[in-house]
């Protein structure tokens, strides 16, 4: 053993002084980087592996450098691992124990390796485990968004813009647009993986390795699709992070859609919606109160999600190539958008499944707003009125609703004819399309609102999740 200890005896090299106290606390990174253990280690027996291959070691040093990561490995999932902040990084926090354990043949793992292209190959590791807990997560909401929609394929409600009650819509087709906007975030997600799923290990600290190393040994045993192909790039990017994170701000802008929307339809004033009582809180004060607490948080979590992507793309920056101790700061905005972005698919994947239809609130709301208007003014062209001239009756229709205070449907059919400018112009059938479910079962083309028509997009919804 050399006469230092602790961080110094792994990268003491011309350093004279020992490293100020402060600064061994300010630079180290183990307190948050320690989760990347497993992918560390995995990592590291690759290498080790990859290093007896090509006669760098010899299989019995490897094989004693993967039992004492093995034995690491343990120690670490039973809470028995003493970690330490003196050791900088999860990196030498392993490597350090591993030559307590093994002696000298541990100080043989480090060969042709450099920390950068070491947590490059972790981080890529990480966020890939990561992405795949993710992609179930959404695939099983996609699931559920299914299955609420095919419960109500046949809900009337009003259809907003502007928040303002505009044509009758089904629920089912409003949560197969919820639907839309998830599978395109699972498809994100996908593309991020397949750009990130590249080795970066080989590139050592920047310029490669003296020694012959077989790259794509190491990249198939840990399940890479390839190798990076340019040793300053591989060390030095984490544009996969960024990536990531912006497909994690565009889900999370999304879920805040649905979530302000559920915050709404439970409101008094909508009545929409019931939300489970074990997804809502009571107030301290007011015994009655029932507050939608998860859609809430999750609309404010999208917030911390933008952040971290605004600190990734401010961390990489400018940076001139290659590795620069910036890059330790990518870890924390990239664990918490992980951490965020489960926590909301978690919640979301219990809650959207138990929604309950307020079914007759909704209806009665779907005829509020003169919602059949268009329907009316569509009804008078198929019958020879110019669009525009329809348009014009039709508002003069509604401002007479509004005057004498009823809905359109309740206009007699003489009232009708006059406003029409013929008797041969309406006839009995225009009731039909002046209430709700007349007027959503007519929207009956590819994307939608019909009862029919959403059913159809929900079997091929089916396919699609399953397909990819
Ligand atoms: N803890 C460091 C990080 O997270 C590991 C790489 C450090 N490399 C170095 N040469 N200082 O980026």
């Amino acid at each position: 053993m050399s006469s230092t200890s602790g961080r110094d005896s792994l990268v003491v090299g011309r350093l004279e002084e020992a490293t100020d106290a402060f600064v061994l606390d300010f630079t180290s990174s183990v307190r948050f980087d320690q989760r990347m253990y497993r992918q560390d280690i995995r990592g590291s027996i690759a290498h080790a592996r990859m290093l007896a291959s090509i006669g760098v070691l010899s299989a019995d040093e490897a094989d004693r450098i993967v039992a004492g990561l093995d034995s690491i490995h343990k120690e670490i999932e039973a809470g028995r691992f003493q970690w330490s902040v003196t050791l900088e990084d999860v990196h030498m926090n392993i490597e350090s124990r591993l030559i307590e354990l093994i002696g000298d043949t541990g100080k043989k793992l480090h060969t042709a390796r450099s920390r950068n292209d070491q947590v490059a190959t972790d981080i890529r590791l990480y966020l890939r485990d990561a992405i795949d807990d993710i992609d179930q997560a959404m695939t099983a909401l996609l699931a559920g968004l299914i299955e609420l929609a095919s419960r109500n394929t046949d809900t009337i409600m009003p259809g907003f813009t502007h928040l303002q009650a505009a044509q009758p819509i089904t629920f089912g087709h409003h949560l197969m647009a919820w639907f839309e906007m998830l599978l395109r975030d699972r498809d994100r997600l996908r593309d991020c993986r397949r750009r990130l799923n590249r080795l970066p290990l080989g590139a050592a600290a920047l310029a490669g390795s003296t020694f012959p190393l077989d790259r794509e040994f190491v990249a198939r045993e840990l399940g890479f699709d390839d190798v990076c192909e340019n040793s300053l790039d591989a060390v030095s990017d984490r544009d996969f992070a960024i990536e990531f994170t912006a497909v994690a701000s565009v889900t999370m802008a999304h879920f805040s859609r649905w979530c302000e929307e559920l915050v709404l339809w439970s409101s008094q004033q909508f009545s929409f919606v019931s939300l489970p009582d074990r997804f809502c809180t009571g107030s301290s004060i007011m015994p009655q109160k029932k507050n939608p607490d998860v859609p809430e948080l999750i609309r404010g979590k999208t917030g911390r999600v933008y952040g971290h992507l605004t600190a990734l793309l401010t961390l990489m920056k400018s940076q001139p190539l290659a590795y620069n101790k910036d890059n330790q700061e990518d870890k924390e905005p990239l664990f918490d958008c992980v951490d965020t972005l489960r926590n909301c698919l978690t919640a979301l994947n219990g809650l959207i499944p138990n929604i309950e239809a307020n079914v007759a609130n909704m209806a009665a709301a779907a005829v509020e707003g003169y919602t059949t208007a268009t329907d009316l003014a569509d009804y008078l062209v198929k019958r020879g009125t110019p669009f525009r001239d329809a348009h014009h009756i039709v508002g003069r229709v509604v401002a007479r609703a509004v005057r004498e205070k009823r809905h359109l449907h309740e206009f007699s059919l003489a009232d009708l004819q006059a406003e029409a400018g013929g008797s041969n112009l309406v006839g009995e059938d225009v009731f039909a399309v002046l209430i709700p479910l007349g007027s959503a079962s007519a929207r009956a083309h590819i994307g939608g609102t019909a009862p029919a028509t959403v059913r159809a997009a929900i079997e091929r919804a089916r396919q699609r999740v399953a397909s990819g």
